[in-house]
């Protein structure tokens, strides 16, 4: 299927969506950075702190990528990561990263957020960073998180999202407008992604309607951290022991 601006603005081809990640796959890393002015690692690390009392657990990464979230997990000594993504070339990426020797209990899975291929209450944690904008059906990925997860498990998501500060929000505008789809179209030659990049964040659910899909997913008193004026928001849940 040929990449246009309107394919990509609807959530409903997720086969358009993994098309677009293998395009911009060598140089998402550089644009990352580039676009967040660094502030996606730290992030990314805020993220992975709040799976800290599982330390020594099994997670499972979901929209891995090129695995900077799996890599991050490394610092809760992790029995094992699975790092599970459907574009094939993020995830050489990854591989590439780890090198092809010790992986360090690191398992790299090629499937779709909707239809995890693991059995119920595997895992302690699971996280999703900056992935769950792009999925089609986001009530079904939580849920799949849900079922994953052992009795007290915990779930976090760490997407983009629009500041609700004033000033902020006004900058923010201003940037996702011009900044971002020029600097991703030098970067990345890729002009339909950077411009679906602000698109997507402003049809993400405001925090109120985000926690409301985790409580009715089943996810036991969800809580929300903005980030960086709410450039970006962590949200937590944890399956309930019962
Ligand atoms: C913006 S990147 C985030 C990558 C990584 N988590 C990070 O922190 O940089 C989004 C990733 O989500 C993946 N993705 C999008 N929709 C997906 C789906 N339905 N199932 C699996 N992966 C998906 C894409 O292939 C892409 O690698």
């Amino acid at each position: 299927m040929k990449l246009t601006p309107s394919s990509l603005h609807d959530r409903e081809h997720p086969e358009t969506i993994r098309q677009m990640f293998d395009e911009i796959a060598p140089t998402y890393d550089r644009l990352n950075h580039v676009l967040s002015f660094g502030l996606d690692r730290r992030w990314r690390q805020k993220a992975v702190e709040l799976l800290s009392e599982k330390r020594g657990g099994s997670f499972l990464d979901i929209a891995a990528g090129s695995g900077d979230v799996t890599l991050d997990l490394g610092a809760l000594q992790p029995r094992s990561v699975v790092a599970s993504d459907f574009a094939f070339n993020m995830l050489s990426v990854f591989r590439k990263k780890l090198g092809t020797g010790h992986r360090g209990g690191v398992t790299l899975v090629s499937c779709d957020a909707h239809f995890l291929p693991s059995r119920d209450k595997i895992f302690d944690g699971t996280i999703v960073a900056f992935g769950i904008r792009n999925f089609a059906n986001r009530l079904r990925s939580l849920q799949e998180m849900l079922r994953v997860l052992k009795p007290g498990g915990i779930s976090v998501i760490l997407e983009l999202t629009q500041p609700s500060f004033p000033v902020a929000a006004q900058l923010y505008r201003a940037y996702a407008r011009w900044g971002i789809p020029a600097i991703g179209r030098f970067i990345s030659k890729n002009s339909s992604a950077y411009s679906y990049l602000p698109s997507s964040i402003s049809k993400f659910p405001d925090e109120r309607e985000f926690l409301a899909l985790m409580t009715q997913v089943g996810f036991t008193s969800p809580v929300s951290t903005p980030l960086t004026f709410g450039a970006a928001t962590i949200y937590s849940g944890r399956k309930g022991i019962a």
